[in-house]
């Protein structure tokens, strides 16, 4: 069985040739411009934990599919969780300066080419979908179900509606407790949710299988977004490699200012037992999500 650090390695191999290298100063029709290439690579490149290709690619291999041809489709989704990341850090959402143990896109390439290396990375993962799915015309249909799951997790239910609620809950200063699961399950548990639903259907999974990774996919994107609430307090800037404390600081709603630390502990020891039940009907197989549902609860980076 492989583990994270494994499938985060197939990962990394195939991004290092997407999206392409532009040497400096290039620019020709027909190509993006060095700088694109460069700011895309700078924030791709940096390290991170290459959580939500790993577990779509171990997904696939749970459920008996072709991993190799699955993972173009892992890239995509590294690079749209890279654009959420870029945009998140601006001036205009978070705020922050380091990120994956670097200064943050926008403070080396500056505010409008951080916002079009986010753009280029969100067009560059449909870019490299569409790809695939020409390349096996024969299978076009799972490829197109597959593409619209990690445009749903992405889009204007998922991804992006949960960033929008959670900004204006900010600027608001709003501490209105039922809107915290909505923020909570729209960022950052869609970015799970969908992706294991994408490699479902590469699989042509049943829908027995697709429900399960569904709920798995929830509570795990719960408890890491609730983990991820806590180490923003007790955690290591140095381990985390991003700026650590501003949720206090500027008031966010999160687990720990509605539950507190201990209520959110309590928190995540309810989302680890409903993730674990998620995988009952895998049994053994899916041994590498139960594992990674364990690791996250005591997680340090
Ligand atoms: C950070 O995600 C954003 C959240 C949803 C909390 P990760 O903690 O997976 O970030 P990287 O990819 O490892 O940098
Ligand atoms: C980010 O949540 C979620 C997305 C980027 C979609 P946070 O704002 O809590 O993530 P960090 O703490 O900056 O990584
Ligand atoms: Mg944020
Ligand atoms: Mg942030
Ligand atoms: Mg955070």
């Amino acid at each position: 069985m492989r583990d994270l650090k494994a499938w985060a390695e197939i990962v990394n191999r195939r991004l290092v040739e997407i999206p392409a290298v532009i040497p400096k100063g290039r620019y020709a029709i027909g190509e993006m411009p060095w700088l694109l290439s460069q700011s895309m690579r700078y924030s791709l490149s940096a390290g991170g934990k290459r959580l939500r290709p790993s577990m779509l690619l171990a997904a696939v291999e749970l459920l008996g599919g072709d991993v190799e041809y699955a993972l173009d489709y892992a890239c995509a989704v590294e690079m749209i969780h890279t654009y959420s990341l870029i945009h998140d850090d601006l001036p205009g959402m978070d705020n922050d300066t380091l990120r994956r143990g670097r200064p943050t896109n926008h403070v080396v390439f500056g505010e409008g080419q951080a916002i079009l290396a986010g753009d280029g990375l969100l067009n560059c993962a449909f870019e490299t979908m569409l790809a695939a799915a020409v390349k096996k015309p024969e299978r076009a249909l799972d490829a197109l179900l597959a593409i619209r799951e990690i445009a749903t997790g992405a889009g204007v239910t998922g991804m992006i509606a949960g960033q929008v609620m959670d900004l204006y809950c900010e600027r608001n200063q709003s501490q209105d407790i039922r809107a915290l699961e909505y923020i909570q399950r729209n960022k950052t548990a869609c970015m799970f949710i969908y992706p294991l639903r994408a490699a479902a259907r590469l699989c042509c999974a049943d829908e027995k299988s697709l429900d399960a990774l569904t709920r798995y996919g929830s509570a795990f994107g719960l408890l890491f977004q609730a983990t991820d609430d806590l180490l923003d307090v007790t955690g290591d800037q140095e381990n985390m490699g991003k700026t650590l404390g501003k949720d206090t600081e500027s008031g966010k709603l999160t687990c720990v200012s509605a539950y507190g630390i201990e209520g959110t502990r309590a928190l995540v020891k309810k989302l680890h037992s409903e993730a674990i039940e998620a995988l009952n009907i895998f049994g053994e197989k899916a041994a590498f999500f139960a594992g990674l549902v364990n690791d996250m609860v005591n997680r340090e980076k």
